[in-house]
């Protein structure tokens, strides 16, 4: 098949790994016999740097243009100022927005093999398979905000707001994703504190009862949620929360399969392209070191081109290649234990060669 991908690495380790998973999708492209055009386009800092905005017109043309867009991360101090007029992360916020991308999704699951790179106990992590369902256009990331005067300085406010029709959308999608698993749907809010919550419990329980009968469905209040991801995560299959919890969540759950460094995400809407990105940042720590992970953003353009591209034979490919290098004890220094490790080009080029095998 043809393809248009549209590459955004962005700031940090994101030109880091986003090389990498490009390597793998031109091979893929050459052992399944497609074609995959690849263009790259900037966004964040270093469009800030060059043009003075995070997203640029022609980023945003190239991306709508497109079957589907990998982004690395963005962000950085470089561009952290307080005060300062825009910032990385709005260009982020922005293309979700233009793209219609109302769910993130995030699996998280741990691999056998991997297991004690995780910080919890063996016991309680192994067998772990959780859809994160992460509502991303609306909440209080895109709720009216400001500064005004007070006489202690100055105040701020973000406002939290969501609509019917938003928690809707993204419960169907969760719910839905739930029959393809093992049936379960666990909505996470904080309805004994804020009036949004109540709403979303509403219309979720509506949705649910109405339309998705067989589901087995429950409400968690994201304080106890933080607190059960860690010491009965084997208990979830598909989680749907609003923007901001599912953000913190899935950070807290990549600690489950033992890194940041592991975990993909895709965002999708109703229709167009989606966007696939790894759920970490741009590792200020890290960058232009070459030992970044770039396993996520691997894992990410196999959602790719399993979401938006139909090419499911292809994305296993990928994850099998992933876990095989995996099993014969390749690791990055995130999750080495202190042991040995590779760098992002090195773990790039095995499982290169493993699709290859
Ligand atoms: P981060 O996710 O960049 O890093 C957190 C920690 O995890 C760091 O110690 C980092 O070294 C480690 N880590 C992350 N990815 C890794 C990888 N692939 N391999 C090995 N280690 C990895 O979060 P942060 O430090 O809080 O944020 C840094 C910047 O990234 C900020 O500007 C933030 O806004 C931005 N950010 C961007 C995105 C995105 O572009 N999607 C997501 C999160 C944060
Ligand atoms: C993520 C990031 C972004 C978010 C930031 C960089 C805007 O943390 O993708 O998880 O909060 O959505
Ligand atoms: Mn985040």
């Amino acid at each position: 098949m043809q393809a248009g991908f549209v590459l955004l690495p962005g700031d940090g380790i994101g030109p880091e790994i986003t090389a990498q998973a490009r390597r793998i999708l031109e091979v893929v492209a050459d052992r399944f016999g497609h074609q995959f055009e690849i263009s790259e386009h900037l966004i964040g800092g270093c469009a800030i740097d060059s043009c003075g905005d995070p997203l640029p017109t022609e980023t945003v043309a190239a991306c709508k243009q497109s079957t589907a867009v990998l982004l690395g991360a963005v962000g950085g101090p470089k561009w952290d100022d307080p005060r300062a007029k825009t910032r990385p992360e709005a260009g982020l916020l922005r293309i979700r927005r233009e793209l219609g991308l109302f769910a993130n999704l995030r699996p998280t699951k741990t691999w056998d093999e991997l297991v004690d790179a995780s910080p919890l106990k063996r016991e309680i992590v192994q067998g772990t398979d959780i859809l994160f369902v992460r509502e991303l256009t609306g909440g209080i990331y895109f709720g009216e905000s400001g500064r005004k005067e007070h006489e202690s300085g100055e105040e701020a406010w973000n406002v939290m707001n969501y609509s019917t029709g938003e928690i809707e959308r993204v419960i169907r999608l969760a719910a839905e994703a739930a029959q393809g698993r093992r049936g379960r749907l666990t909505m996470v809010d904080k309805a004994n504190v804020l009036e949004v919550s109540r709403l979303w419990r509403e219309v979720s329980e509506r949705v649910v009862k109405e339309e998705f009968p067989d589901l087995q469905y429950n409400v968690v209040l994201v304080d106890a949620m933080a607190m059960h991801l860690i010491s009965r995560p084997r208990d979830f299959d598909v989680v749907v929360t609003a923007n901001l919890f599912g953000d913190i969540l899935t950070d807290e759950a990549s600690m489950l399969p033992g890194s940041l460094g592991l975990l993909p995400s895709a965002s999708i809407g109703s229709s167009g392209p989606g966007l696939f990105e790894p759920i970490h940042g741009s590792a200020p720590d890290i960058a232009g070191r070459g030992i970044a992970n770039p396993l996520a953003t691997i894992l990410a353009a196999a959602m790719m081109l399993r979401y938006s591209a139909g090419l499911a034979e292809e994305a296993d490919a990928i994850e099998q290649a992933v876990s095989d290098v995996l099993s014969r004890g390749h690791r990055t220094a995130d999750i080495a234990g202190g042991g040995e490790s590779i760098g992002t080009e090195a773990m790039g080029s095995l499982v290169l060669e493993q699709l290859q095998s």
